[in-house]
């Protein structure tokens, strides 16, 4: 019984001596040109490697990242578990990128960055947070995470997710009349849905149309979302006033894309948030003895919902 590390070299390091530590009686492997095939039970891995049905006692696949879309599940067997990264390191990375995300636009950074190069000194108007209602579209754990984070601050806070949810202090609200009823009442809405068949081009021009007019985007779920030139119309139009953008479709972005140059928009490489070894791999041995015990691990996908 194996546990196969298919990842870069620094980070398997980190794991390598964290299960030494936590879990001796599993042996652990970087190298997938020495291990024994068939004794290979976990595989830790961003991509579903083509050669996946060689490791024929396979249980479980491990996504290196919070997101399982860049697996192709079809070619995963029935019988093998697929978990999805669920770990305390990428959870704050995610809260800071949204808070940077959210006060950028409600203090209209943007507008003053473009102001500071045309050397232009103009105060301009500014609502207060109680009258910036941010809405969060997908409250799974990241969603959920942000929202905490953001309470301080005062905003009023909505989110909305596929089934219903509850959640203190945040309006809550699900299913396609509950997106259409937040949507009109969000100033800033933050996207953290998983890719799936459904959220392919969610973030379209009858979404945008939805929002109040001068409402900002933050975009951290996945570039396919998104439709760009529906997003550019509505930038171009002012019914979207600003948007903070971390995924792209393709990543990297090409060069004279649209999206580099334009003031109104701020752009990441896909940096939002990053897994963190020490954390994931203390995520990772906990729900291998969750396994052990006949528990569900964290972050468990379930294939016919797709995350
Ligand atoms: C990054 O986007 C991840 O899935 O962890």
């Amino acid at each position: 019984m194996t546990f196969l590390f298919n990842s870069d070299a620094a980070r398997g390091q980190v794991f390598r001596d964290a299960f030494a530590r936590e879990i001796p009686d599993l042996p652990f492997s970087m190298d997938p040109a020495t291990v024994d095939p068939g004794e290979v039970r976990y595989l830790m891995t961003w991509t579903v490697p083509e050669n996946l049905a060689r490791y024929r006692d396979l249980e479980v696949l491990f996504s290196t990242g919070a997101g399982i879309d860049q697996f192709s599940t079809a070619s995963v067997p029935d019988d093998v578990k697929i978990v999805r990264m669920v770990e305390e390191g990428i959870v704050r990375m995610m809260q800071e990128y949204v808070v940077l995300g959210v006060l950028s636009l409600h203090r209209n950074l943007p507008a003053y960055l473009r102001q500071q190069q045309d050397e232009v000194w103009q105060v301009l108007p500014q609502a207060q947070a109680g009258e910036r209602r941010i809405g969060v579209l997908g409250l799974g754990n990241l969603g959920q995470a942000v929202l905490e984070r953001l309470k301080p601050f005062g905003f009023p806070l909505s989110g909305w997710s596929r089934s219903a949810r509850e959640i203190d202090g945040v309006r809550c609200f699900s299913g396609p009349a509950g997106l259409e009823a937040m949507l009109a009442e969000t100033d800033v809405l933050i996207c953290l849905l998983p890719l799936t068949d459904e959220t392919r081009g969610f973030l379209d021009a009858r979404l945008f149309s939805q929002l109040p007019k001068g409402a900002g985007l933050i975009h951290v779920g996945r570039g396919p979302q998104l439709d760009q030139e529906a997003l550019l119309a509505a930038l171009d139009s002012g019914h979207i006033s600003g948007a903070v953008i971390d995924v792209t479709d393709p990543e990297p972005l090409p060069p004279g894309h649209p999206f580099w140059r334009d003031a109104r928009i701020l752009l990441t490489p896909h940096i939002a948030s990053i897994t963190q070894p020490h954390t994931a791999a203390r995520a990772v041995i906990d729900n291998i003895r969750r396994l052990r015990a006949g528990l569900d691990p964290i972050g468990l996908v379930d294939r016919r919902r797709g995350y």
